[in-house]
């Protein structure tokens, strides 16, 4: 069987989707914290149980009979989530599977001031020990575009500060290329990038958001400190709006400008680009102002 983490979250549960697609549902599990949650997935046919990175031996039953079992990075901002990702690969390897898949991020290490990169660089180093078969999906950045640029459709300006190139990819794609990756005849061993052809930075995005409304939309750099002090005043807590910081810092040096045919190859197509995505933000503002 495939055991699926996570899938009552966004990414997994999009994976699931996506193996439902392609393999029998008989040949998918998943292992969520709140059963009641996936009971779309256990009328499909899935076998849910439940399980919680916190809780061993739940996760031990909820991965038996695993051939692959496909863990979520936790999310959980009140716990140790290095601790809480041993717990789900000793959990996996224990319950017999041969090959535990991680949802990483591009750039995963230690040399980096975006605090996530060395959550995802401690777990790899965690599944490298094991005595299992591993893959690590290194994802790139994805998520609300609203949330990256802000205002930017009324004000006509992207006010950030610096940043680099980077990947932004639609989570939509790193679901099916991982469930590509899990029914697939060769395994994919260790990290794997998982990026656009070429990286963007918020000029590019910008340019790519005039093109689309025919509107002069503008990059503006706001320097760091005035920018978290503007977000506070506006309601943001600080340790988020420092959060947010520390991954642009993270793309200035370059760390993230580094591209992977790996995405492409696996959907059998080019990853959905800034602008396809930009054209989806664009219509969901416009639906959701009626
Ligand atoms: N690459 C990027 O730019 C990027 C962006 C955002 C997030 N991420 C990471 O990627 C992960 C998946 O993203 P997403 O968009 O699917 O986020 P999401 O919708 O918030 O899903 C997170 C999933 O993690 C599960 N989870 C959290 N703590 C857990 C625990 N202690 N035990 C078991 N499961 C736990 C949640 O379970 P419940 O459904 O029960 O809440 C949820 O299903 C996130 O958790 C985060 O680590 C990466």
């Amino acid at each position: 069987m495939i055991i699926v983490t996570g899938a009552t979250g966004v990414l997994n549960g999009a994976t699931v989707d996506h193996l439902l697609a392609r393999v029998p549902p008989s040949r998918i599990g998943v292992s969520v914290r709140d059963p009641a949650r996936a009971e779309h997935l256990a009328a499909r046919g899935v076998r849910v149980r439940q399980g919680s990175y916190d809780d061993p031996e739940a996760l031990r039953h909820s991965f038996e009979g695993a051939e692959q079992v496909l863990l979520v990075s936790s999310n959980d901002v009140t716990a140790d989530v290095v601790a809480q990702h041993r717990t789900a690969i000793d959990a996996a390897v224990q319950a017999g599977a041969g090959r535990i898949l991680y949802t990483s991020a591009h750039g995963a290490g230690v040399d980096t001031p975006y605090p996530p990169l060395a959550i995802h660089a401690a777990t790899e180093q965690h599944l490298a020990e094991a005595d299992v078969a591993w893959t690590a999906l290194r994802n790139g950045f994805y998520g609300d575009l609203g949330q990256l640029l802000g205002l930017w459709q009324e004000t006509g300006v992207i006010a950030k500060p610096a940043d680099g190139p980077f990947s932004w990819i639609d989570r939509r794609d790193a679901a099916e290329a991982a469930a590509v990756i899990l029914t697939g005849e060769s395994p994919v061993d260790g990290p794997v990038d998982m990026t656009l052809a070429s990286p963007v930075t918020l000029a590019d995005i910008a340019a790519a958001a005039s093109a689309l409304t025919g509107r002069r939309i503008d990059r503006v750099v706001v320097d760091d400190e005035e920018w978290v002090a503007s977000e506070v005043a506006h309601g943001m807590p600080e340790a988020v709006a420092r959060f947010t910081l520390s991954m642009f810092r993270a793309t200035r040096s370059g760390h993230f400008a580094g591209t992977d045919p790996a995405l492409s190859e696996l959907l059998g197509r080019e990853p959905r680009s800034v602008a396809d995505q930009l054209a989806d933000h664009v219509a969901g503002s416009a639906r959701a102002r009626g």
